[in-house]
């Protein structure tokens, strides 16, 4: 009874869908399979989706995300396109929260008809939206996601960067040998997975290479008082704090560490990128470490070319990471298109997993069999509003 009136259900909605906009929208949400709705490609271009966070307390990841990407695009349709088309880019703005990114990915599949989207950077957005693509049979590439779960949606799901199990070791390592430290406290955003995460990785690798964790408590994302936990973990005497969130907290945790006396080393990720972080964090970010996926400073000419390309497209901004890592998530993906000689969703995936050896602004990608790419981190340090260079970590 229950099965008979779910398929007729079901079929009043396709039957609505082909004459009805609002059924269209309703059908779409429901993630049924439409034929000939939203504004689809034209023979002669291709439509990628991208979603990230355009607005809210990550905007600057997903402002610079943004701005790679429509550099490599700009680039790419300039020299022709690929299979004979021209690339045209969706992009939806999820605001940084999870439930927004599923909504925008599944717009950006059931309603523009994408053959493959860019995003997420924040792993707990792209967790979120990844189950639609794999399910929908999608291709996903994520430029920033770097917790492990995120590729292991499915088949469909790729990424350009490392992941933080790697992420977690370089900062271990580089507290441990090249910083000396014995004692570190960790205070995590409780509400990331990356942040839980990376701590966790962190944490693993800082205790096996002999150091200690002095304490480890937690705060979400969006808090602007962290003076209980950071009161707490001062109190044990760590030699440094390992904070892995997100610029916005980042910078305020730190100001409110020094104004309570704490002088040692902060340690963070990526999560750390953004020329916003000095904005909120000040000089209480100096004697500041954190890992990253490029540094713009890097001497290579093809790095200093993509610099100055960048800066002339973009009123004189440096690209930051995931600047870089938009624009090689773009390439690559577009690589994969013309290696796969079709548009086809199935046929660029299988083109995806085959990546070897692109030459990315953010080092050499080859996609593993679980789909992400293995990379060099580097360490940057936090001094004066500038982050300077301190080494490469090879995986
Ligand atoms: N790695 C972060 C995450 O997984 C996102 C990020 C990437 C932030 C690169 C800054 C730079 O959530």
């Amino acid at each position: 009874m229950k099965t008979k009136g779910n398929v007729r259900m079901k079929k009043s909605i396709a039957t609505l869908a082909t004459i009805s906009k609002i059924a269209l929208g309703l059908a779409a949400l429901l993630a049924l399979p439409l034929a000939g709705c939203g504004k689809k490609a034209d023979s002669n271009e291709i439509l990628i989706g991208e979603y990230g966070a355009l607005t809210g307390s990550i905007a600057s990841f997903g402002q610079s995300t943004h701005k790679g990407i429509t550099l490599a695009i700009e680039e790419i349709n300039a020299s022709g396109g690929v299979l004979g088309k021209k690339i045209r880019l969706v992009t939806e703005d999820d605001q940084g929260k999870p439930e927004e990114a599923l909504t925008a990915v599944t717009k950006l599949i059931s309603k523009d008809r994408v053959s493959a989207l860019l995003g997420e950077f924040a792993s707990s957005n792209s967790l979120a939206a990844a189950p639609m693509a794999q399910s929908s049979g999608i291709p996903m590439v994520s430029h920033g996601s770097t917790n492990p779960k995120v590729t292991q949606v499915g088949d469909y799901i790729f990424r350009v960067c490392f992941i933080d199990p790697f992420q977690g070791q370089v900062m271990a390592k580089f507290a441990h040998n090249s910083l000396k430290l014995g004692h570190v406290a960790i205070l995590r955003d409780v509400k990331s997975d990356y942040s839980v995460g990376l701590a966790d990785y962190f944490t693993q690798n800082f205790v096996a290479a002999g150091g200690a964790i002095a304490g480890d408590e937690s705060y979400s994302a969006g808090d602007k008082d962290f003076n209980a936990q950071l009161t707490s973990l001062i109190a044990k005497k760590p030699e440094a704090l390992f904070i892995p969130g997100y610029y916005t907290e980042v910078g305020l945790i730190a100001r409110q560490a020094r104004r309570l006396g704490f002088t040692g080393a902060l340690l963070g990720g990526d999560g750390w990128d953004s020329e916003k972080l000095w904005e909120i964090g000040g000089d209480a970010l100096n004697n500041g470490y954190f890992s990253n996926h490029y540094s713009v400073d890097n001497p290579a000419p093809e790095i200093r070319a993509f610099v100055e390309k960048f800066k002339a497209h973009n009123q004189g901004e440096a690209p930051d990471a995931l600047a870089a890592l938009g624009y090689d998530a773009t390439r690559v993906l577009v690589d994969a298109i013309r290696r796969a000689g079709s548009d086809k969703p199935s046929a660029i995936r299988d083109a995806l997993a085959q990546t070897k050896d692109f030459p990315g602004i953010t080092g050499n990608i080859t996609l593993n069999a679980q789909r992400d790419a293995v990379k060099s981190a580097v360490v940057l340090e936090v001094k004066d509003g500038k982050f300077l260079y301190k080494e490469t970590v090879a995986p």
